[in-house]
């Protein structure tokens, strides 16, 4: 096996195994193991046709200790059940997450990036409806798959400013639809205004708040993130999704003594940020260079280099995740055997 480590992008790699579980007459059956990439499915099922669907991502990371981590793996499975929840699937016990997880790991652990290469093992975790339907109904059948693939980051950037397009002639989500669960339908939605943005030569875009286009939402598959006068400021908004990333920069932007407002963002405020950034779990955090508003012909610039507080939060983050830093708030869980 001969891995080019450091050159890898935020795309499909084939693994040697993943793993999968069906929910039938009402319960959940055995986690099987396979090392086919492809599925058999009903050709009625509903996450075909009505978008029964929903997926989550994390990472595996490689210690500098040689040891491996998940990262918050808790907080995926509980978004993967109020996912479910949003679109009538049947959820998928933490207890059988869990299990998924390690075993696909195990399985695939020749695919873990070494410390230091800047990639990570993605775990795709996925569940749908494979039961059919004509009728607008939810399945009586689900499938849970976990699938992982060795990864580089997200923004070929990676840790460099990266220029964001704002959208004011799309919505991936309505402020009462399904923005706050991860379900296939929002990134359906994005593609489009996603696609421009890259032939237009900017890395993301950035989502206003669907009904009066005055708010920030989020900045693609990504949270948003300004800092200002010593504030980490994030928006609230009903149709982004709770990353748990964001919610981790919180956190450590609270214990380096950062004040934390979650509230909506004005567009206007952009202007006023000192540093900006957009996080997640590919894109781990990506400081933002500039935002160009076509409509306005606004420009907003952040600078061709991350700004400090963006980098201690980065820095922090990455080397919680690598065990180089203290996990004072006990995020990771170290994959014993591998
Ligand atoms: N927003 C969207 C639309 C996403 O797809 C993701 C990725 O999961 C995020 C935000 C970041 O969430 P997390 O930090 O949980 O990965
Ligand atoms: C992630 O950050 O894990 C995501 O799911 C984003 C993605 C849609 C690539």
């Amino acid at each position: 096996m001969d891995i080019n480590w450091g050159d890898l992008s935020f795309g499909y790699f084939k693994t040697d195994y993943n793993v999968r579980c069906y929910y039938r007459d009402g319960k959940w059956g055995d986690l099987e193991i396979s090392s086919s990439e492809h599925i058999n499915i009903h050709m009625a099922a509903t996450g075909l046709h009505y978008g029964q669907e929903a997926f989550e991502g994390l990472k595996g990371y490689r210690g500098k200790d040689g040891k491996v981590r998940l990262f918050r793996w808790q907080e995926n499975a509980k978004r993967m059940r109020e996912s479910a929840k949003g679109i009538m699937m049947a959820e998928v016990p933490d207890e059988l997450f869990e299990k998924a997880l390690m075993k696909v790991i195990k399985l695939n652990a020749k695919y873990i990036p070494p410390y230091g290469t800047g990639s990570t093992l993605y775990f795709r975790p996925l569940l749908f409806g494979s039961g059919p339907q004509v009728g607008v109904k939810p399945a009586d059948e689900y499938m849970f798959i976990i699938f992982v693939t060795p990864v580089g980051p997200y923004f070929k950037e990676g840790f460099k400013p990266v220029a964001i397009e704002v959208v004011r002639d799309y919505d991936r989500a309505a402020p009462l639809g399904t923005g706050h669960i991860k379900v296939g339908g929002n990134y359906a939605a994005s593609l489009r205004p996603g696609d421009r943005a890259h032939k237009n030569g900017f890395g993301s875009v950035l989502f206003l708040d669907a009904l009066e286009k005055k708010y920030i939402d989020e900045a693609g598959p990504a949270n948003f993130f300004g800092i200002k006068d010593n504030k980490y400021i994030t928006p609230q908004s009903k149709s982004i999704l709770p990353s748990i990333t964001n919610m981790s920069l919180e956190q450590i932007a609270k214990d380096i003594g950062l004040k934390i407002e979650r509230r909506p963002v004005a567009f206007e405020e952009l202007e006023t940020f000192e540093e900006a950034g957009a996080c997640g779990t590919a894109a781990i955090i990506s400081p933002i260079g500039k935002i160009v508003d076509h409509e306005s012909g606004k420009t907003i610039n952040y600078g061709k280099e991350a700004g400090p507080i963006s980098t201690k939060l980065y820095e922090t983050l990455r080397g919680i995740q690598e065990g180089t830093v203290e996990d004072t708030h006990g995020w990771t869980t170290v994959i014993e055997g591998i």
